[in-house]
């Protein structure tokens, strides 16, 4: 079978590296290559960038009416939502994802575009209180060229949030996606083009941690906004340091998932399901700790367990399979590993997930839930992000014991509390370290509405009005317009 063609975009052109190189991108499902992707280097980052630039002086994007901005961006939308299944398509086959998640990431990017549309005419600026003849404002400006990386949980939803927030606020970007995962990234470019965004604005470069590298350091690309593992992005931290950019992190969890006595236990059941396993554990903010209260404890873990025991992996193209492959024959190798280091720790395996089978799929990376209880919060399955579908529960006595565990990591991205008692939903909210606390509610995320993540989670905000802060500069101006008169030296 011949492999799909991909390519990078650049000024507007689909473009070959400048080497020739090329690597594949592997179908989960099957292990086997099913595209061809031309591989970035320097080189081709800095062509990359130098498009970006040329685009963001002419002014073809950067000082367009935001009215004709905005409208160009809901094309975008609409593009994206015509071509859904098509593209969800091609996300299951380079994530192996099931179908039917992969077009509801699919259409969330398109309103994430839709919800951004609305903002290039909400750059709003400052008046301040002036002396007499003088007049003083301040403006937000786009740095230029914003760099985007992005990991392979959600390439598509990624590709949107690390484009629609520059884009409104005037910036041109070079997005460098996931070797996994590249085909849905050019699909995006050119859709980007033929709803009217100008060569330039968007450009894809494809590679892996050293093409990323490459762009991370470049001196000409003064912010980056990375999504992915907090050790890469301590990585892109220190190669920022050169040229004192910006950057903008989201980066790994350790969520908990925390039970309550008093809470509606049919929703928590089902809401610990999905936090545990959606997307088979890969995602940041995965509630990958399930504290439960004591009292409850033995009672609501064998429940977990025999529904768990239920979840459907398999082909991702058959409508009823929940959970797809893992990403690739590393990751699968990395899970594992992360269930022998939880047995060597002493926790005790409830249900192990082993390699699976589906039939016709022999070489894909499937794998089951697995889930420890007794894990001791010092435990490494308890501190590290394991990002596979392997769950460690603890138990706690009081609400006391519960915030201890559930801060003492190094993370600090998302955290879920279950109960219907009012005064103990607030207290949590207010003691939780987490960017995101959701009461009864997990993964829940609206785009009008920023997140941040704490501790190594991450470093300034996205989505929401406050993207637009994170993606411009600011700058005062003083007008002198009949105040003071010059009279030194
Ligand atoms: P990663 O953080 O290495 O990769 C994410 C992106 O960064 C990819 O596009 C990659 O090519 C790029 N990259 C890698 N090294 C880079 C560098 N030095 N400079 C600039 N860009 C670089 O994540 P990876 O390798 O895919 O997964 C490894 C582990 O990281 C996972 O098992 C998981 O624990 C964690 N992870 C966490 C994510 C999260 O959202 N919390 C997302 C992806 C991975
Ligand atoms: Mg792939």
């Amino acid at each position: 079978m011949s492999l799909k063609q991909v390519l990078h975009i650049i000024d507007g052109k689909e473009t070959a590296s400048v080497s020739g190189r090329t690597f594949e991108s592997i179908n989960p499902a099957t292990g086997q290559p099913w595209a061809s992707v031309a591989y970035g280097e320097s080189e081709d980052v800095n062509r990359a960038v130098e498009s970006g630039w040329r685009a963001f002086e002419s002014g073809t994007w950067s000082r367009m009416p935001a009215t004709d901005q905005a409208q160009r961006m809901r094309t975008v939308s609409r593009l994206i939502r015509e071509r859904a299944d098509y593209l969800a398509e091609l996300e299951t086959k380079d994530t192996g994802k099931p179908l039917t998640a992969a077009k509801g990431d699919i259409l969330g990017a398109a309103s994430v575009f839709e919800y951004f549309s609305q903002i290039p005419d909400h750059v709003l600026g400052t008046t301040y209180p002036s002396d007499p003849g003088y007049f003083t404002y301040s403006r937000r400006e786009p740095y230029g060229v914003v760099g985007g990386i992005a990991p392979w949980n959600f390439p598509f939803m990624l590709v949107v949030w690390k484009t629609a927030g520059p884009l409104a606020v005037g910036n041109s970007v070079v997005l460098k996606m996931a070797e996994q995962t590249p085909v849905t990234t050019t699909e995006f470019a050119k859709i980007c083009l033929e709803a009217g965004i100008p060569p330039g604005v968007v450009n894809v470069v494809h590679g892996d941690g050293e093409t990323g590298a490459a762009l991370a350091a470049h001196p000409r690309v003064p912010k980056i906004t990375f999504t992915g593992s907090t050790e890469v992005g301590r990585s892109i931290i220190r190669s920022s340091a050169d040229a004192i950019k910006s950057v903008h992190l989201e980066l790994g969890g350790k969520s908990p998932n925390i039970i309550f006595a008093d809470a509606n236990l049919d929703q928590a059941m089902a809401g610990s399901l999905f936090t545990s396993f959606f997307n088979s554990g890969q995602i940041c903010t995965t509630g990958s700790r399930l504290l439960v209260a004591e009292a409850i404890a033995e009672e609501f873990i064998e429940k977990f367990h025999q529904r768990a025991k239920k979840i459907v992996v398999g082909d991702p193209m058959q409508s009823n399979t929940q959970l797809g492959p893992l990403i690739s024959q590393v990751q699968l190798q990395r899970v594992q590993n992360y269930v022998k280091v939880g047995k060597e720790a002493g926790a005790r395996v409830l249900w192990e997930g082993t390699p699976t089978k589906i039939p016709g799929h022999d070489q894909g990376y499937f794998f089951q839930p697995t889930i420890f209880t007794q894990v001791h919060p010092d435990m490494r399955i308890a501190q590290e992000e394991i990002f596979g579908p392997v769950l460690s529960v603890m138990t706690f006595k009081d609400d006391e014991e519960a915030i201890r565990i559930a801060n003492n990591t190094i993370y600090g991205l998302a955290a879920t509390v279950w109960t219907t008692n009012l005064s103990r939903a607030f207290t949590m909210a207010d003691r939780l370290d987490a960017g995101i606390v959701w009461t009864n509610c997990p993964h829940y995320l609206k785009w009008n509405v920023p997140l941040e993540g704490h501790r190594t989670s991450g470093l300034g905000e996205d989505l929401g009005l406050e993207s637009i802060k994170t993606f411009t500069k600011l700058k005062v101006n003083y007008i002198n317009y009949g105040g003071h008169q010059m009279n030194w030296g």
